[in-house]
């Protein structure tokens, strides 16, 4: 059973280390995994914009240091504490490692991904 409030409070915390001098936005993101632990992303900007990394992105790489494995549960917070939904973009990224069932937090409360990205492409789709 998640701790969502937990989880919630650990995506705000890691918002405390984006690198957001653009936007000004720090975004934090955080996930229990399938053996139990909690991983962790923050955003990472860039001075070519379009080649920012979001917190989404950077907890994907966390995830595969940290011994892989799969998301059960996802929160996204800005530093503020505001939830935050992901982009497309780190829908997808979820979902390459979380698939259909991994819960999202969102305003309506926790939620399968396969609400989040419906009819996903996904790994199952490749021969
Ligand atoms: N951002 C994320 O980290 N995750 C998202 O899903 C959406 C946007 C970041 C990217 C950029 O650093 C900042 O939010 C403003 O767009």
């Amino acid at each position: 059973m998640t701790d969502w409030e937990k989880l919630r409070a650990v995506a705000v915390e890691a918002a405390q280390a984006a690198y957001c001098p653009y936007s000004g936005l720090q975004v934090g993101a955080a996930a229990v995994c399938d053996d139990g632990r909690i991983v962790t992303g923050c955003n990472v900007e860039n001075a070519s914009y379009g080649v920012g990394l979001c917190a989404e992105c950077t907890m994907a790489g966390q995830l595969r240091l940290t011994g892989g494995g799969r998301f059960v549960a996802v929160a996204c917070r800005s530093g503020t504490g505001d939830l935050l939904m992901p982009c497309g973009r780190c829908r997808q990224i979820l979902y390459e490692f979380g698939g259909p069932d991994c819960l999202m937090d969102t305003p309506d409360g926790p939620v399968p991904m396969s609400e989040v990205l419906p009819h996903a492409f996904g790994p199952a789709d490749l021969p």
